[in-house]
């Protein structure tokens, strides 16, 4: 059994591959300093699949404790680095933050590759990195835009990390760039956790149907798209998921063409805000009390992934629909909020 580390693995995606990688075989360790999650995922994780990851709670900040984490594990075959902070917002009051978590963590996990001859590691980009796209669908050929938040910026220079580190040595990595990750696991045991107000939209609605906020606000609807409303390309995220199984078995089998590889994932199609909001509603009955405000500062306009690449490159392809992930969202929700 190859043994695979996952940090951030209690996290939302994380969790989600973590189920997929136990499901297809794979020991998984999982590293998380609970600084977004909670530790009842690992029960969630135990009751899918029937087997209790290890787990071990631990800040990568801290370089001596991920040393000594290696000197302890130097079985482990394969890194899928999730562990990140992800809030836009947040990353633009606290720069320095996010310029810690998000680059001294990747830079400590690949001097114990380098240590240790871990050669296969896969990284959680983003969609982005392309900022307001020239074109659509998105290729990974269209240019990295200047980031116009740290947390976009710390995306684009881990890409230039690893890229680097790939060059030198004999790491190869890929870089997953995930579009919108929507919904949760069909047995409602995993799903996304939001600190707070979430910022994102799917769970500002789940939490607005629930009763937890008064009204989702819909912001703007003067853009130039069809409805008005921004456009995004959401994935559900046991598709997602899915990917990375994927993408580590290439590594594993040294099936990759270049050291450094990078794909997106996404489903191709793009979504209005009120596209989702419809959707919502029809899927799970539930009436949605919003209004259109004013436009998000920073939103792009448009962004939805050209899949050519990860369907017959990476050979994968999103299977579940719109609905299937709202539904999930929704049954997530009710479970949390304990809803009949
Ligand atoms: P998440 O916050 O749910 O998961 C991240 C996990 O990492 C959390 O459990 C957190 O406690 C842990 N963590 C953070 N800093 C750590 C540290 N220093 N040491 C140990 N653990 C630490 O986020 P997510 O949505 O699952 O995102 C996972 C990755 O995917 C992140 O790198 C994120 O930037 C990237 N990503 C997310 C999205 C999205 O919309 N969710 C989109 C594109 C990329
Ligand atoms: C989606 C659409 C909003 C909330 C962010 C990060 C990006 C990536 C994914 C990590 C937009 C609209 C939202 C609300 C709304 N993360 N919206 N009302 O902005 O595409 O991307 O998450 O890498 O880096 O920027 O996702 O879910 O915040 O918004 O109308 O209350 O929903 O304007 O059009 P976004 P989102």
């Amino acid at each position: 059994m190859k043994k695979i580390l996952v940090t951030g693995g209690l996290g939302y995606i994380g969790s989600h591959t973590v189920v997929e990688l136990q499901n297809s075989g794979f020991q998984v360790i999982i590293i998380d300093n609970l600084s977004n999650s909670s530790i009842d995922v690992l029960e969630g994780l135990t009751n899918i699949t029937k087997t209790a990851p290890s787990f071990e709670r631990l800040d990568l900040r801290i370089k001596a404790d991920v040393t000594d984490f290696f000197k302890r594990n130097q079985d482990i075959e394969g890194i899928i680095h999730f562990a990140a902070s992800k809030a836009v917002g947040e990353s633009v009051e606290n720069p320095l933050l996010y310029y810690e978590n998000n680059l001294n963590t990747l830079i400590y996990l690949l001097q114990e590759c380098k240590a240790y001859g871990i050669n296969n590691f896969i990284f959680s980009s983003s969609c982005t990195v392309y900022g307001e796209p020239d074109s659509l669908p998105i290729t990974e050929n269209a240019p990295v835009k200047a980031a116009t938040s740290p947390y976009g910026n710390t995306k684009q220079i881990s890409e230039e990390i690893l890229k680097d580190a790939c060059s030198i040595s004999t790491l190869k990595s890929i870089a997953l760039r995930y579009f919108n990750p929507i919904g949760a696991h069909e047995t409602a045991e995993i799903g996304e956790l939001p600190a707070g107000v979430p910022q994102n939209l799917v769970p500002f609605i789940t939490q607005t149907a629930a009763g937890v906020r008064k009204e989702l606000s819909v912001f703007g609807d003067d853009y130039p798209t069809e409805d008005g409303s921004c456009v995004r390309d959401y994935i559900h995220v046991v598709d997602l998921a899915k990917a990375h199984v994927t993408a580590l078995q290439r590594l594993l089998l040294n099936k990759n063409e270049t050291q450094f590889e990078v794909f997106n994932l996404g489903t191709g199609r793009g979504s209005s805000v009120l596209e989702v909001v419809e959707s919502f509603e029809k899927t799970t009955g539930e009436k949605l009390n919003y209004k259109i405000v004013d436009r998000r500062p920073g939103d792009v306009i448009s962004v939805y992934a050209d899949t050519k690449k990860a369907n017959e490159i990476l050979g994968w392809k999103a299977e579940k629909t719109m609905e299937d992930a709202l539904a999930s969202a929704w049954k997530w929700e009710k479970k949390v909020r304990e809803i009949a």
